[in-house]
């Protein structure tokens, strides 16, 4: 079996979520992306650690995709890196080792707001240290973050579109 690009989605609400499930949406019939979200295979607080790690087998790249829920991730990517990811970063066989990841999130506040001079008062990339600090330990690829900015409301289409087309050619680009 090919390897995929797997996109790990973080969110509490997906099936009513707007921008993500959108995103979710644009992959999830491509064979070359497995979608999974991480949420809906957290059982009472618990992941099935053989499934998630035959998942991560599978993988050419990683994505870890999530709404920022003050300024990090929801709790359920926090889990898995605890749960799933430890393991086998501290097992012989770390087969996480060189594998491309990248961070796609989707952040309420403008952009400008991301800034030393905006109200948030980091950036984006300060913010995602945790992120990159896992990845690098984990011997990890750290791929730059791809970040959605002013996502609140009932976005209008070109609006997603425009997200859809960076979203899919940052994806493409990630192995
Ligand atoms: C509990 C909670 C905490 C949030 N914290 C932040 C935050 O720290 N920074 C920010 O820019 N947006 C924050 N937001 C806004 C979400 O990032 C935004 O609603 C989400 O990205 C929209 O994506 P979705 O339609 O997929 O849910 C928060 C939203 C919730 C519900």
């Amino acid at each position: 079996m090919p390897l995929k690009t797997t996109i790990l989605i973080s969110h509490p609400n997906l099936d009513n979520s707007i921008f993500n499930n959108y995103l979710a949406d644009i992959h999830k019939k491509n064979e070359l992306f497995c979608v999974h979200s991480l949420d809906k295979n957290r059982i009472n607080g618990y992941f099935d650690i053989e499934k998630e790690t035959t998942i991560l087998r599978q993988s050419k790249a990683i994505v870890w995709q999530f709404p920022i829920y003050w300024y990090n991730s929801p709790a359920s990517l926090r889990d898995w890196q605890d749960q799933v990811l430890s393991p086998i970063v501290y097992s012989a066989d770390n087969f996480v080792k060189n594998l491309p990841v990248m961070v796609v999130f989707t952040a309420g506040a403008a952009e400008e707001h991301y800034s030393h001079e905006g109200l948030n008062r980091y950036t984006a990339e300060e913010m995602l240290r945790p992120f990159e600090m896992t990845a690098n330990a984990a011997g990890m690829i750290w791929k730059k973050p791809l970040g959605f900015y002013g996502c609140s409301g009932t976005p209008d289409e070109k609006t997603l579109a425009r997200m859809a087309s960076v979203y899919e050619k940052r994806l493409m680009e990630l192995t």
